[in-house]
């Protein structure tokens, strides 16, 4: 697989990254997914906004990563994966310098690294389909889950918890209220109303959560963006969680208890259709890339090996 790091495409294989890179010594880093359907990345300017917002917060010494966009479809063509479901990531760190706790002086240039790898979206087809169970989670993170660090240990436990207990996610609670998933935004329908936890320093601001919501009000269902209490859960009529490999996934069953009657309700059935045919329609708007000429990348010069 060709890969991207620090301004060159090469073999994943041979990227080297030191061991006193601030990502693997303390996590000082950023990441995305970014979901590409054959013929579409899937609102890339969004993915970006967010990375830049995390770098800005986090003073990283590049906070405008838009040239990323064309180099994620480069990679995508380069790995002639144009007619598959493929997930992008991207890992942007503060970069290498000995270890010590504040930022480096001098700044150094932060590393990053672009990956692609093809999805298989079947299993997540059926898990769609028929529901997933998913149980509740003390929320032990820290307070700044807007930034989407690799500092993901509370999320990898808690998956792990999911997983051994016949679950497929778990949902982070914080003074009672669902916040959101390990990997994934969390929705409740409260007599036909959308609900979800409001944008805050709490949870991540997904792309599919924004995309889901937009698609309520072009659909007339209520939304309320309000806690969601723990003690009034057994009153929701549909559960459902949102994110890039997930989309809209129904929950059949929370801590082993059915939710409605335990198979994907109206709304989120509705929302899934919908959702799909967005999709298909920017396929159609955007039936291919740019074309570029043979031997050209979407590196700048000074970027070229
Ligand atoms: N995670 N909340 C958390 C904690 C997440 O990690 C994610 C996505 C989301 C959904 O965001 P979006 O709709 O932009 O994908 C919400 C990615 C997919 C991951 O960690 O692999």
């Amino acid at each position: 697989m060709i890969a991207y790091f620090n301004g060159r495409f090469m073999e994943k294989d041979e990227i080297r990254i030191s061991p006193d890179d601030r990502g693997f010594l303390f996590s000082d880093s950023l990441y995305e997914v970014i979901r590409y359907y054959p013929g579409l990345l899937f609102r890339p300017e969004a993915h970006i906004r967010r990375l830049n917002h995390g770098a800005a917060h986090l003073s990283l010494s590049c906070t405008d990563f838009s040239h990323l966009i064309p180099i994620a479809r480069d990679l995508i063509r380069q790995n002639h994966l144009e007619d598959q479901d493929v997930l992008v990531y991207i890992q942007v760190t503060r970069g290498t310098a000995p270890r010590n706790h504040p930022f480096p002086d001098p700044t150094p240039d932060s590393t990053v690294y672009m990956n692609v790898t093809c999805f298989d979206p079947a299993a997540k087809d059926r898990q769609r389909k028929t529901g997933i169970h998913a149980i509740t989670v003390p929320d032990i993170r820290w307070a700044r889950c807007d930034m989407k660090t690799t500092g993901l240990t509370a999320n990898v436990l808690a998956s792990q918890q999911a997983i051994e207990n016949g679950a497929r996610e778990a949902i982070f609670i914080r003074d009672g209220v669902l916040m959101e998933g390990t990997h994934s935004n969390f929705m409740a329908v409260f007599d036909n109303t959308v609900t979800t936890a409001p944008l805050s320093n709490y949870i991540l601001g997904g792309i599919t959560r924004e995309t889901v919501l937009g698609l309520c009000r072009d659909m007339d269902i209520r939304v309320a963006e309000r806690p969601v209490y723990e003690s009034r859960i057994h009153l929701a009529s549909e559960l459902m969680i949102t994110g890039t490999t997930t989309e809209i996934t129904p929950i059949g069953k929370l801590n082993g208890r059915a939710v409605g009657n335990g198979a994907p309700g109206p709304v989120a059935k509705a929302l899934q259709a919908a959702f799909s045919s967005k999709i298909q329609q920017l396929q159609k708007q955007h039936p291919w890339f740019s074309p570029m000429k043979k031997g050209e990348n979407s590196l700048k010069n000074s970027e070229k090996p």
